[in-house]
């Protein structure tokens, strides 16, 4: 397998950022590639690394983070004082992506949709959880709750760690050998099960058949065990003080050990990529031959 992960020189988040470079980003990013920033960090200032501990966090998430456009800070236990002073420093990451992004992506300019910013401060590995929840297990991002029709979902990670502990990831085969490999088992697109959960409020909108096929594909990497130890895949150590980039929705991952990481999602409509048809809904469609949305 050809490495996914493709390393940037960048060194800032602003960065004025060369045609050629840009070019090679958009090709890394919607081929399914990670795009890796080893000299690009995060510095928190001196009063902001007692937030580095997992005692901040209200228990219930295993996140801390700031909702998508309200902004509310939400799995935080603390006073309001700190509730503001970490939101500032979330807040200040989620700038940093938005200008790397507009950066590196002039031609997404105007579409991308900032929506949750996260710190990640509960330790990754040995997280105990159900085998749909277990993001050990190799996976491409899709929610029961929140169908997409196809929207993309960006993200950009930091690790942030204080003491030298990687992010410790594996990266899968391409999407289209995995959905070759695991189309033919999912159960079929029902559309009055679709409307019904609509109806019951189980899904924020109606489930198409593509958000179908996303979830079942999700469900499929995650429960097939021989798949998670032999299929094709590297191991990945993002040291702290590096950022990455990729579509979660397109790119298989899996966390399988660090502490503290700054995480940006973005939404993008498919209408705004350069190469459509290389995106989970392009890919599908053609497998299938059919308009999944
Ligand atoms: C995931 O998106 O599955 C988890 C990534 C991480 O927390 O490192
Ligand atoms: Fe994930």
């Amino acid at each position: 397998m050809q490495s996914p992960i493709v390393e940037f020189p960048l060194r800032t988040w602003q960065a004025s950022i060369e045609p050629a470079m840009q070019k090679q980003a958009f090709e890394t990013l919607e081929g399914g590639g990670v795009l890796y920033f080893p000299q690009l960090g995060f510095d928190l200032q001196d009063e902001e690394k007692r937030f580095l501990s997992p005692s901040w966090s209200d228990g219930k998430s295993k996140n801390i983070y700031l909702r998508g456009k309200e902004r509310n800070l939400r799995g935080f236990a603390g006073s309001e004082d700190d509730a503001l002073a970490l939101a500032a420093l979330i807040e200040r990451y989620a700038s940093n992506a938005g200008q790397l992004l507009n950066g590196l992506f002039p031609a997404y300019a105007g579409s991308m949709d900032m929506s949750n910013t996260s710190l990640r401060p509960v330790e990754a590995a040995g997280r105990t959880q159900s085998w749909r929840h277990d993001d050990s297990r190799l996976h491409t991002d899709a929610f029961p709750s929140k169908p997409t029709h196809g929207r993309r979902i960006l993200r950009v990670f930091c690790n942030i760690n204080p003491v030298g502990k990687p992010r410790q990831w594996r990266v899968g085969e391409p999407f289209a050998d995995m959905a070759r490999r695991f189309l033919p088992r999912l159960p079929p697109y029902r559309p009055w099960m679709a409307r019904a959960m609509y109806a019951l409020g189980i899904t924020k909108s109606r489930r198409s058949e593509y958000d179908h096929i996303m979830l079942h594909l999700h469900d499929a990497q995650k429960a097939d065990a021989f798949y998670q130890k032999n299929a094709p895949q590297v191991a990945m150590p993002f040291p702290p003080g590096s950022t990455w980039i990729c579509f979660s929705d397109q790119v298989l991952h899996a966390v399988m050990g660090g502490q503290y990481l700054l995480e940006q999602t973005l939404h993008l409509p498919v209408a705004a990529l350069i190469e459509p048809n290389h995106s989970p809904l392009g890919v599908l469609q053609e497998m299938l031959d059919r308009v999944l949305i």
